[in-house]
Formats: structure tokens, C-alpha cells, sequence
């Protein structure tokens, strides 16, 4: 073949005005010129499309942080992994879930379907204020303006719309936790329009909002706000500091406790975190910083020197050598509450602001001890004392608490987002729809985006379709929660009033 290409090639050129050599120069002309184009599009490519890693977003204009630097080589080889992480990682996935085997699946499982845990009760009261009236268009529309991304599910398939960057890489393993959902229970899962914001502060105000009250969803609320409590992204692990999946971090953790018994456990209260982060609380803590004078022992982390120490100072499962635990709110709530319950210690929880979707379940004297945050150190140091005056009780107190986030399981995390999400859905009045800027995300599109460390993370907490029923909802039952609050309110105001008449004994 060779020799004969070469043996005509003298032929060609003898004769260079024939046809075939004009089409020849036709066709390279335009391949040169979309070439071009298509570098020269690439740029726009690179500067428009907007990524689940961040790419072309802007921080929250409600809440600003630094922009995301993204370091991964040269333009060319940028757009070539966003092309093929947005537009070329999904189909093939589609492929594998086909209607037969989801019905097959669905009809395969066991049918024992166990009570959910009695704080998911929460869910239709913080989905009360759509109750009458539905979630209209009108309400999604107004959610939108303070939304950082859009999330529709449609027949079991997942579009994600972008409209702002979140910090770090909690939108990513937010979406990660919603994709798992997903493949947990296939085909159950109803169609679904949510807004999410993934900003530490809930911004629905509760008397601002009163006569249209907004649907959005994110990591915490309280009281005074309609924000609707999701499960945040630390349960699939939180790569920038070092923390697994959920169900990892506990097991771990819950054996480091078992390394101490009770009595050889320092008898002082720990508190290990980051005090910078605008927590008027945690600069309040740094205070209580005395073994003799308070009980205390308060240790400042420094992330950035953690991350370059290889988190060896950090590891949670070595925090658990004391007989009280500090959980003090961070700029809101802190992801930080379930891992310090986990070590059984008894917890000595600030009484908080913020409230997650599982911390609402918590009850003071039962399994944890609260703590006045006005007069910080000297209610630590109360409870102290009483723990070391009733060791069998403190001890008990930290069981419950260890046991409770043992009760919060995986298994229950994603109940918790499946029944919110189909008691949600059930109030949408209007069919929902793909976004027209919407993209499909699918496990393979967000790995693709996923640096090696989060991706490592995230396969961890990959899960199978689950044979059971989710656990069965607990109908609605206002009154039930009221009297809860009240009580739990009780309980605080009693433990007040000890600390109260203790001081003033030993004053006297
Ligand atoms: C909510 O809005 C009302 C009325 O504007 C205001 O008085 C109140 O302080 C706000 N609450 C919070 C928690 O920001
Ligand atoms: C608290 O005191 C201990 C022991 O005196 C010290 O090592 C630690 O750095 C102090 N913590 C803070 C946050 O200053």
C-alpha cells in the first residue's frame, strides 16, 4: 500500500488544478476554520458553563467568602473536563436503571417497615406554613432569589440548576447525599422541585414572611425561621477537614470512647475547635479556659495547620478521654454536635441558637446537660461538679447521648430526606420540570468534577438499593411537640435555678 501511495504521489502533483485537489482545499479550509472556531469558543466555553465544583459562580451575595481558585492545568485541558464532566458522563448511567429492575426491586423488599424515630415529626411541622395554602410557582419563584441551587428530580433522575457557589465543597456532597437517596430507594423517590441555600444562617423570618412564607431548604433553622432543616453535607464527609462518611467517623469514635473507662476518663469538660469563626460563644468559651477555677480545658484547632500536619492532632476518636464535652455553636449551627455526642462522654451543650434536622430531638438531663450561655463558666463548672458528685448518673447521661447518635443511623438520615422530600412533594401545586438551564447529575458527572480527595470520600458513601421500607412516618402531632418543648424549656429553667441557688450558697 505505502509504495504504492508514494508511487502516485509524483502523479498528483504533476496535475495540481484537477477537482479532487479543489475539494481537498475546500475541506481543509473549513476544518482550519472550525478548528478556530471552536478554540477560539472554547474560551467562551470555559467562561460560561457553570460546574457543580463552582466553575463561574459567584459566592452568595447574602453571604460572601472567597472565590474558588481552580488550579487544574491549562485552558484547554479545563474545558475539556468540564465538556465531558457536564455533557458526556450521564447517559451511560441512565442505561443501567431500567424500569423493570426498579419495580423489581421495589416489589423485592422486605415489607417490615420499623417506626421512624420520634424527632421526624419535626417534618410536618416545618412544612406546616404551606399546609393550606400548597407550594405554588409563585413560591418557588420567590425561593429562587434567595437560593443557591435549584434541585428537581423527575421519574428518579436528578437536575441540578446553579445559580451560586457554596462554600468549600458542601454543595457537591449535598448533591452526592440526594444522588445516593436516589439509588436507595429507586422509584420511590416522588417528582420534586426544592431551593436550597447552603449558608450556615437560616434568612426566612418567620414574622417577615408571614403573610407569603418562602420554601427553602438548608442545613438549619430555629424558631424564629421557616427555613426547613435538610441533613448536611458533613454525613458523606467533609474532605477540607479530613472527616468520612458519617457512619466511619462514629464507629471510630465510639471505639476511642471505649478506651477509657469512666474513672479514668479526665473528670474536666473538653472543648477542641475553631474559635474564628464570628462565634460570640466560642470567644466566650476561650474564657473558661481554667482546670481548677472552671473544669475546663479549651483547645484552639488551627484547620490550616491541622491539614498540613496530615489531621494527625485531629482525629476525633482521640478526643474522648474526658468525662464532659463542649458543643458550642459555630457562626450558626455546627456540624461538630453529632461527633461530640458520639464519644459518650457526657455532653455539656451551650444552649444553642440553631437547630438541625436531628438535634431537635435532643432532650437536657436525658442525654446531654445544658449549659447557660450568659453565665458560660460558671454553669460549666456546675455541671462538672454535679457529674462528679453522681459519676453513675453524668455516665448514663453520656450513654443516651452516644446511644441517640447511634439511633441516627445512615439508614435514618436518608429516611429522613425521603419523607421530607415526598411530604414536600405532596404539597406542590404544579407539575415540576427540568429547568431549561438545568443540567442532569448523575454519580458520574459529579465524580468527574470531584478533586481525588473528595472523590475518595464519596465513593465511601456510595449505597446499594436498599431491601427494606423506609421506617414508617410518625403522623402529624402538634400538641405532642409542644408539650416537648415545654418540657424540655422546664428542664433548663430547673437546671438554672440549681446553679442559681448553688452559687448563692457558696457566696454565703
Ligand atoms: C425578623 O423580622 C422582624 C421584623 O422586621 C424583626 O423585628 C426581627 O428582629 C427579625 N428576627 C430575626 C431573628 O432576625
Ligand atoms: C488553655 O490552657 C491550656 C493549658 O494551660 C493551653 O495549653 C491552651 O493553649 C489554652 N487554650 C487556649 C485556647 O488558649
Amino acid at each position: 500500500m505505502g509504495l504504492r501511495l508514494r508511487l502516485r504521489l509524483p502523479h498528483h502533483k504533476s496535475s495540481p488544478r484537477t477537482p479532487s485537489y479543489l475539494l481537498l482545499c475546500v475541506l481543509a479550509l473549513s476544518f482550519f476554520s472550525f478548528t478556530a472556531l471552536l478554540l477560539y469558543k472554547v474560551d467562551d466555553f470555559i467562561a460560561q458553563t457553570k460546574t457543580l465544583a463552582g466553575h463561574n459562580l459567584e459566592p452568595t451575595p447574602w453571604h460572601i467568602f472567597p472565590r474558588k481558585s481552580f488550579s487544574e492545568g491549562t485552558k484547554h485541558s479545563q474545558a475539556y473536563r468540564i465538556l465531558q464532566c457536564s455533557y458526556f458522563s450521564c447517559p451511560y448511567n441512565a442505561v443501567v436503571q431500567p424500569k423493570s429492575l426498579q419495580s423489581e426491586s421495589v416489589s423485592g423488599r422486605r415489607t417490615h417497615q420499623p417506626q421512624c424515630p420520634d424527632f421526624f415529626r419535626w417534618i410536618h411541622r416545618d412544612l406546616e406554613p404551606w399546609a393550606k395554602t400548597g407550594v405554588t410557582k409563585e413560591h418557588v419563584k420567590r425561593a429562587k432569589a434567595n437560593a443557591a441551587f435549584r434541585v428537581v428530580i423527575l421519574s428518579g433522575k436528578l437536575y441540578v440548576d446553579l445559580y451560586y457557589a457554596c462554600v468549600q465543597s458542601r454543595m457537591m456532597f449535598t448533591i452526592w447525599g440526594i444522588l445516593q437517596l436516589l439509588n436507595k430507594y429507586p422509584g420511590m423517590v416522588p417528582d420534586v422541585d426544592m431551593m436550597f441555600d447552603c449558608m450556615d444562617k437560616p434568612i426566612i423570618n418567620q414574622t417577615e414572611y408571614q403573610s407569603f412564607p418562602v420554601p427553602l431548604f438548608r442545613y438549619c433553622t430555629n424558631e424564629a425561621h421557616l427555613d426547613i432543616p435538610f441533613p448536611d453535607w458533613s454525613f458523606w464527609g467533609w474532605s477540607e477537614t479530613n472527616l468520612r462518611p458519617w457512619e466511619e467517623e462514629f464507629g471510630d469514635i465510639k471505639q476511642g470512647s471505649r478506651r477509657r473507662s469512666w474513672d479514668n476518663k479526665q473528670p474536666r469538660a473538653y472543648w477542641k475547635g475553631n474559635p474564628d469563626v464570628v462565634s460570640p460563644i466560642r470567644l466566650e468559651l476561650m474564657k473558661c479556659n481554667h482546670s481548677r477555677l472552671w473544669g475546663a480545658q479549651i483547645m484552639r484547632q488551627d484547620w490550616a495547620e491541622e491539614a498540613k500536619g496530615g489531621f494527625e492532632q485531629s482525629k476525633l476518636s482521640n478526643q474522648c478521654n474526658h468525662r464532659y464535652k463542649i458543643y458550642a455553636e459555630g457562626y450558626a449551627w455546627s456540624v461538630s454536635l453529632k461527633y461530640i455526642l458520639s464519644c459518650g462522654s457526657m455532653t455539656l451543650i451551650i444552649s444553642p441558637e440553631y437547630e438541625d434536622f436531628f438535634s431537635r430531638g435532643l432532650l437536657p438531663k436525658e442525654n446531654y446537660w445544658p449549659i447557660s450561655p450568659t453565665d458560660l463558666c460558671r454553669s460549666i463548672k456546675y455541671a462538672v461538679d454535679w457529674g462528679n458528685a453522681n459519676p453513675s448518673q453524668a455516665e448514663t447521661i453520656g450513654k443516651r447521648g452516644q446511644g441517640y447518635m447511634e439511633s441516627i443511623s445512615m439508614d435514618r438520615v436518608y429516611d429522613y430526606m425521603f419523607h421530607l422530600i415526598t411530604e414536600y412533594s405532596k404539597l406542590q401545586k404544579f407539575k415540576p420540570e427540568k429547568p431549561a438551564s438545568a443540567n442532569e447529575v448523575c454519580a458520574g458527572s459529579l465524580l468527574c468534577f470531584a478533586e481525588q480527595k473528595e472523590r475518595e470520600l464519596l465513593e465511601r458513601s456510595r449505597v446499594v438499593p436498599s431491601l427494606d421500607q423506609p421506617c414508617k412516618l410518625p403522623v402529624a402531632d402538634r400538641s405532642r411537640l409542644e408539650r416537648l418543648i415545654q418540657q424540655k424549656k422546664k428542664t433548663i429553667e430547673n437546671v438554672r435555678y440549681m446553679e442559681m441557688t448553688r452559687t448563692k450558697k457558696s457566696s454565703k
